[in-house]
C-alpha cells in the first residue's frame, strides 16, 4: 500500500484503541478516507477524541462491527485497499482466532483489497525454551505453544494462534498479508519519522484523548512493548 497515495480508502479496525487511534491519525494525515469499526458508535465519550482528529470530519467514517458475528466487517472493508487489524479481545484465545478469521473472510470478498496489516505481539516469538538475548530471533521464529500453556501466559497464545491461524487463511486465499510484532513496527509502516518528531508519541492508553487535542503528555516507556 503506497502510504502516499491520496484519498485511497483504508479500514482499521478496533479504531478507538490505543494503537488505531494513532493509525487513524496518520491515516487522515497522508489523506486518506478511513473507515475505523468499533463495537458501540454512539459510544460518544469512547470516540470523541478521533472525531477531533484533523480530517475527520470530511474523511472519517465510524461503523459497528463485532469480531464474534460472521461477516460483520463485510460493510466496512469493502471497498478498502488496505485494512490494518489491530481490534483485539484480550487474552482470550477463541476470539482472538476466529474474530481475526472473520476480518479476514470479509477481506476475501473484496475485490479493491490490496494488503492487510495484523498487529501481532513481539510475544509470539520471545516465549520459547531456547531463548538467548545473544541468537536474533526474526520472522521465521515463534514462540513455544507449550511454554505459553504451562506458564498460562494466555495473551501470548492467543496472539499466537491467532497469527498463525492469519498466515494460513491468507496463504489459501491469496492474500497479502504483513504483521507487526511490535508497536514501533506498525507506527514505522505509518510514517514513523512522523511519530518520532510528535510529543504526543508515547502517550497512554488512559491519556488517548489527548492525542487529538495537542496536550503535551508524559512519556510511558513501558508501552513500547
Ligand atoms: N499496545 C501495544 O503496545 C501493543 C504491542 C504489541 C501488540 N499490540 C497489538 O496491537 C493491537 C492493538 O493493541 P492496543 O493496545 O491498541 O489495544 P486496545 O487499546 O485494547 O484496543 C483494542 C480494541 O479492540 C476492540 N475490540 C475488543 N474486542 C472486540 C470485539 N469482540 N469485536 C470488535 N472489536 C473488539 C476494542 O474496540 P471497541 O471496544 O471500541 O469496539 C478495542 O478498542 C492488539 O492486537 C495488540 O495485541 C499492541
Amino acid at each position: 500500500m503506497a502510504m502516499d497515495q491520496i484519498n485511497g480508502k483504508v479500514c482499521v479496525t478496533g479504531a478507538s484503541g490505543y494503537l488505531a487511534s494513532w493509525l487513524v491519525k496518520r491515516l487522515l494525515l497522508a489523506g486518506y478516507h478511513v473507515t475505523g469499526t468499533v463495537r458501540d458508535p454512539g459510544n460518544e465519550r469512547k470516540l470523541a477524541h478521533l472525531w477531533r482528529l484533523e480530517g475527520a470530519k470530511e474523511r472519517l467514517q465510524i461503523v459497528r462491527a463485532n469480531l464474534m458475528d460472521e461477516g460483520s466487517f463485510d460493510d466496512a472493508i469493502n471497498g478498502c485497499q488496505g485494512v490494518f487489524h489491530t481490534a483485539s479481545p484480550a487474552e482470550i484465545i477463541e476470539p482472538a482466532v476466529n474474530g481475526t478469521l472473520n476480518v479476514l473472510r470479509s477481506c476475501q470478498k473484496n475485490p479493491s483489497l490490496r494488503r492487510v496489516v495484523l498487529t501481532s505481539s513481539s510475544s509470539t516469538v520471545r516465549i520459547r525454551y531456547d531463548f538467548d538475548s545473544k541468537i536474533p530471533l526474526d520472522e521465521s521464529s515463534w514462540s513455544s505453544v507449550d511454554l505459553c500453556e504451562s506458564l498460562q501466559i494466555w495473551y501470548a497464545l492467543s496472539k499466537i494462534l491467532a497469527e498463525k491461524a492469519a498466515w494460513e487463511f491468507c496463504g489459501h486465499n491469496g492474500i497479502d498479508l504483513i504483521h507487526s510484532t511490535s508497536f514501533l513496527d506498525i507506527l514505522d509502516l505509518c510514517h514513523l519519522d512522523l511519530f518520532l518528531m510528535d510529543p504526543m508519541f508515547l502517550a497512554s492508553t488512559s491519556e488517548k484523548e489527548e492525542i487529538s487535542n495537542g496536550t503535551e503528555v508524559g512519556y510511558r516507556s513501558h508501552r513500547l512493548m
